[in-house]
């Protein structure tokens, strides 16, 4: 009877640690996938840059208001860009911008722009 409790004790704890492995690499790989990588982003998101001119997020010329991405929450720029490459967000200049962005230009433009403005407002580093 001892014995028989002690193999279902040890029995729940390895499922626990399975468990916990699991949830760990799911982890793991969501981030990986999720996070773009911000020095990639930065040399693409240099022709972005002539239009979300920053600072003042004015297009440099001819001068008019673009909205500010620097410091933009990740998904939302994510979702954005998204949303211009399949037409659902109807824009001309950024449905074109977007058109020739991969996936990953996405996610490392968003996470480019995402980490700018939170350490230094006028996005350089
Ligand atoms: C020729 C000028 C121009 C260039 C170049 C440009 N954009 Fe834009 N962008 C705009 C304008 C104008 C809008 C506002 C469009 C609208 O009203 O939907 C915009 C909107 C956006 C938005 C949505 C912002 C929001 O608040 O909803 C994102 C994200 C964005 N641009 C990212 C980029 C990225 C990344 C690049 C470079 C790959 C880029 N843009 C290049 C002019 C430009």
């Amino acid at each position: 009877m001892r014995a028989c409790l002690a193999t279902k004790h040890t029995e729940n704890n390895m499922r626990i640690i399975i468990a916990a492995s699991l949830l760990l690499f799911a982890g793991t790989s969501f981030a990986q996938q999720s996070e773009g990588d911000p020095q990639t982003g930065k040399v693409r998101a240099y022709t972005c840059a002539g239009c979300h001119g920053i600072p003042d997020y004015n297009n440099v010329y001819p001068t008019y208001r673009v909205p500010k991405v620097a410091g933009q929450n990740y998904l939302y720029l994510v979702n954005a860009l998204n949303a211009y490459k399949d037409g659902t967000r109807k824009h001309p200049t950024m449905q074109v911008q977007a058109a020739s962005m991969t996936e990953e230009d996405i996610a490392n433009v968003a996470a480019y722009f995402s980490t700018l403005g939170t350490t230094n407002s006028q996005g350089q580093d």
